[in-house]
Order: structure tokens, then sequence, then C-alpha cells
């Protein structure tokens, strides 16, 4: 599809990549690359308690090693954000390596902010707010979906509030993101396939979005190949280091075009199902990327027609009002075939519930991306009862 010639855009994505398997072992050459002496392992309780992951991290560090902060849960709030900074400062770490998902990665940005600015991490919600860059940050990811590794983002649960909150800046970016596939070979099936449609998600969501440009194009249409042909195979066999690592690539690929193109509603919508009710990022994705395909339908027919195509669809038959919901039906074969569930009813999300959420949602820092203008709750509802 031509640009419009009046585009003008940025793209950023300074992170330095890593991969390969077994390079998360030479975790200690990249601190030292950083000119860094103390870091602070970040990751989450389940990989603490059920995997040595982290402890073979720490072995790799040596004694560049001076603590594991394992407090992060799913959908990590305010409060371990802060537990984390002040552990931070009383080991006087001086840079952080994150493992694990969105959750650990993004509480490491949190972290990163509360070491080099100090006080606490609801002073910096916003966009570009913080004035110099943070504290080196390298990420070891342990699934393969948020792309949290080379975005400008940290979404932060605000648990009083009940909802999400984001922290969107370039000096937040991490300095280093090793993919290392023998990371996220213990990776259950029905996670590898939730965030694996996260990553999905973010390619479709970058090439419709208002911000959409051709660096990011690239990116997106490249991940959306490589995740449509290796998460089936991630999925029914996880020791298959091939899929594993192709996938990690995808989901690297995703996060960089949206990290510059940004998302829009499926993403605002399921931010704030899963804030309201504690349903997987990449599920709510996941269930909610057909409805919203439909809504954007009207306006987004030629993209959708490249990404049908993209997914290995004729489409010269196809009329572009037609795009939206040939992808929608492709997503959700390609869902139902990965086992993962299609409604938000089969996730714990009461019909009663939607209304609020409906409300919500419209307030979500991703909505304003969206390629076709939604400002009334009633339009949200809509679409999340056609989910439900
Ligand atoms: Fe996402």
């Amino acid at each position: 599809m031509p640009y419009d010639a009046s585009l003008n855009f940025v793209f950023w994505s300074p992170t330095k990549i890593v991969f390969g398997e077994k390079t998360a072992l030479d975790v200690a050459m990249e601190m030292e690359t950083l000119k860094c002496k103390k870091a602070l392992i970040v990751t989450d309780k389940d990989l603490a308690k059920n995997t040595d992951i982290p402890e073979k991290i720490k072995k790799a560090l040596g004694n560049l090693c001076v603590g594991i902060f394992s407090d992060v849960e799913a959908d990590s709030g305010i409060h371990i954000v802060n537990q984390g900074g002040k552990l931070g400062q009383e080991l006087g770490a001086d840079c952080l390596v994150s493992v694990g998902g969105g959750s650990a990665i993004d509480t490491a940005k949190g972290i990163a902010i509360i070491l080099k600015e100090g006080g606490e991490l609801q002073d910096y919600v916003g966009f570009q707010v913080l004035t110099r860059p943070q504290t080196p940050h390298i990420v070891i990811p342990t699934t393969a979906g948020t792309g949290s590794e080379v975005t400008y983002l940290a979404v932060i649960k605000d648990h009083q509030e009940g909802r999400k909150l984001l922290f969107g800046d370039y000096n937040i970016l991490p300095n280093v993101a090793i993919l290392d596939p023998k990371m996220t070979e213990g990776l259950p099936p029905r996670l590898t396939a939730a965030t694996g449609m996260d990553a999905m998600c973010h390619a479709i969501e970058a090439l419709h979005s208002l911000q959409r440009e051709p660096m990011a194009d690239g990116l997106a249409f490249h991940a959306i190949r490589l995740i449509k042909e290796f998460l089936p195979r991630a999925v029914e066999n996880g020791k298959d280091m091939t899929a594993r690592g192709q996938m990690l690539i995808a989901a690297n690929m995703a996060g960089a075009a949206f990290s510059n193109a940004q998302v829009g509603m499926v993403h605002a919508l399921a931010h704030t199902v899963g804030a309201k009710f504690k349903v997987h990022h990449g599920l709510a994705n996941s269930i909610l990327l057909p409805a919203c395909l439909r809504y954007n339908a009207d306006v987004c027919g030629e993209v959708y027609l490249d990404v049908l195509s993209t997914l290995g669809v004729t489409i010269e038959r196809i009329r572009p009002e037609e795009a939206g919901s040939a992808v929608a039906e492709r997503i959700i074969e390609f869902t139902k075939k990965l086992g993962l569930p299609q409604r938000l009813r089969d996730v714990g999300v009461p019909e009663e519930g939607l209304n609020e959420c409906s409300e919500i949602a419209l307030s979500d820092g991703a909505i304003v991306y969206n390629p076709k203008l939604i400002s009334d709750s009633a339009e949200v509802l809509k679409v999340y009862q056609q989910a439900w």
C-alpha cells in the first residue's frame, strides 16, 4: 500500500539485540560493555520458584550480581516496583538484568527510574516525563510475545484503582536484549500460544495504527510471517529450538514496530479487561482481535488485504471492504488450532462487567492511535459484546 505524500515519521530502536542459543550465559560480557559492576536481577515468583533460570543467570554474572528481586507477579503493581527500587538502592545496584516476561521487564523499567531519579514510581506516570538516560538495563526474555525488551513503554498496574498505568519514555528503552531460545524452552503450550498472539496483535496493530510508518511496517509484516509459521510449531513442541528462536525474533520485531507505530483499540480493550478481571494480556488480545478488525474494517481495507496476503491468503477475489472480516476469520481459525479460548466469557469476564470496561477503555492511552475514531462507550460496548 503506498504511503501518503505528506508522510513524516521518526523511527527509534536503539536497543542492542543479541540472538542465539545459550547467549544468556554471556550476560556478564554485556554488563562489562555497559561499564556496570552491580546488577540486580529482576524476575518473577514463578520463575524463581519453579525453574533454575534466575539462578543460572546469577551464576553467569558471578560477582557482578548483588542480588535477586523475585517478587514480580503477573500484572506487576506499583507497590512491587517501589519495593524493588528500595532493594536496588540498599544494594547499590548500578544495572538491572530482567529475566522473565512482560511483567518482570516492565517492573525493571520502573526500578530503573527509581534508582536514577529517586522517589516512587507514581511520580513519573505519563509520557516523556524523564529528561536523561535511566539505569542501564539488560533484558533476557523468557516468553516470546510482549516485545517489551525493545519498547519505550512500561505497563504497571495500580491495584487500588484497578487499572493499568502507562509509562512511555525513550529513556526507559533497555540497553541490551538477549534473545536466547533456551530461555523460552520451558514455557507451557498455552502461555506460548497466548504470548505469541500478543506479538501477532502488536504487528497487526502497528500496521493499522494512525501512526503507521514504513520502517515499522517492514518489521510487522515479517513478524506476522514468522508467527504464522513458527507459533504452531512452538506450541506443539516446546523443545523445537528453531521455532522458539524464530518466535523470539518475531516478538522482538513486532515490539520494535509498535514501540514506534503504537497500538490501537485491541490493546486498549485488552488492558481494561486484564486489569479488571485478571485476563492474561495475550489471551485478552487474542480474543478481542477479530471483533476489533471488524470494527476497523471500513477504514483499513487496503492494509488488511496486505495482512491477508502475508498470512498466505490469495486476495485477488477479496474486496477491500471484506478484508477485515476475512482477517478476523483467519485469526479465529489460527487461534482455535492453537487451542486458545475464543470468548471473553470463557476467561472469567462477566457480562455485567462490560459496561464499566467500555467507559474505562475510552481513556486508555492506546485508543488514540486506533485507525477509526472511537469516542462513544456504546461503540466500545458493542465490540466487547461481540467478543463476549
Ligand atoms: Fe501487548
